[in-house]
């Protein structure tokens, strides 16, 4: 692909606003499109954001020969249905988190992307930004000596709303696939396998849903993961990584702009880098590269690691008698 890569955005809701600013600070990156079902929405969008063209549907932005890649921003359970849509255009997707609500939907995702040739990824953000990537790194150099635990956290406060995406089983509400999907895919990206061992516990609030969990896993080699998930509850948004000689610190892991590494109780490096514009950009810059060198998924992001992190989430909601209406 030469010259700019063209966006379109399927969905301008509260993440979206986020992406374009983000994708405002990419030269080579043009936000050509925006799709919405409602025409003064995708209107109003277009005049905040300068956006060349708005459609009142998403059947219409996909249609765009304008647009090259479609962020898909709409809640969890529209993920596999706005995918295909782009998919069988022939259009590039980013799908925000979680790619999808249950491994079967992921697992269509992926083999329709396959089918079809069409490039593919999760929008785990978390995973692009430069303090994640030098944490990656000071693991590869084994830096903590042997990875044997790790330790995620992420909860906040908001007040309940039985209509909002977060409380409503209809939108795929609960804490475990808004925030816990941070920890489980944190996890995941440092052991690289699915775990061996899935037990967690929640608490399900006055619209059925997860308001609270903890998480335990063990992996094959003996590793341990601990992590928290709420939305009720404000818990620091820190991740630790601990070795058999030292560990690795990541203040607010998910949106991190630093990292830390110690050798017992000792700091001994320290990385940290601003945001450029607010992170979000660090994931398009990955899908623009992945475009311009004709890959059909990232290797940081690979789509194993998507349905593996998926599936991990539905042993927990199993083990939570957690279905949503709109699962058979
Ligand atoms: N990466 C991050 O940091 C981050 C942060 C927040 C959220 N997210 C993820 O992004 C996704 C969207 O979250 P959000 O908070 O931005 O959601 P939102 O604002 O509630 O909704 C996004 C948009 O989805 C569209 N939509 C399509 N069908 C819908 C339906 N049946 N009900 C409600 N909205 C519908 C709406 O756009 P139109 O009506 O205009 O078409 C809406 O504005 C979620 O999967 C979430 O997990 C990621």
């Amino acid at each position: 692909m030469m010259g700019k890569i063209r966006w379109g955005i399927l969905g301008p809701g509260n993440i979206a606003r986020k992406f374009a600013k983000g994708l405002s600070v990419i030269d080579d990156a043009e936000l050509t499109a925006i799709g919405s079902r409602s025409k003064e929405k995708a209107a109003m969008f277009a005049n905040e954001y300068s956006v060349a063209t708005s459609y009142g549907s998403y059947e219409e932005l996909v249609m765009d020969k304008n647009v090259d890649v479609v962020y898909i921003a709409t809640p969890h359970p529209f993920h596999l249905e706005h995918a295909l849509l782009c998919i069988n255009a022939g259009k590039a997707v980013l799908v925000e988190k979680p790619m999808g609500v249950n491994a079967k939907q992921i697992r269509e995702m992926i083999e329709q992307a396959q089918q079809n040739k069409v490039f593919l990824m999760e929008a785990m953000w978390t995973r692009f930004l430069p303090a994640i990537v030098k944490v990656r790194q000071w693991l590869a150099e084994c830096r903590i000596g042997e990875v044997q635990m790790v330790k995620a956290d992420f909860g906040f406060h908001t007040d309940m709303n039985p209509n909002s995406r977060l409380f409503d089983p209809n939108l795929g509400g609960g804490s475990l696939l808004d925030v816990g999907v941070y920890t489980v895919s944190f996890a995941n990206m440092v052991f690289g396998i699915s775990p061996s061992q899935v037990c967690g516990v929640a608490q399900m609030g006055e619209t059925a849903v997860d308001e609270r969990a903890g998480i335990l896993f063990r992996y094959p080699q003996g590793q341990i993961a601990a992590l928290t998930c709420a939305i009720r509850t404000y818990i620091p948004h820190n991740a630790t990584i601990f070795g058999t000689s030292g560990s690795i610190h990541i203040p607010n892991f998910w949106r991190a702009t630093s990292a830390s590494l110690k050798l017992g109780d000792t700091v001994v490096d320290h990385f940290e880098q601003p945001h450029l514009s607010n992170g979000y950009e660090c994931e398009a810059i990955e899908v623009m590269n992945c475009l311009r060198r004709g890959n059909l998924e990232s290797a940081i992001m690979p789509h194993s690691q998507s349905l593996s992190v998926v599936e991990t989430m539905d042993t927990l909601r199993s083990q939570w008698n957690l279905k949503y209406p709109f699962e058979d």
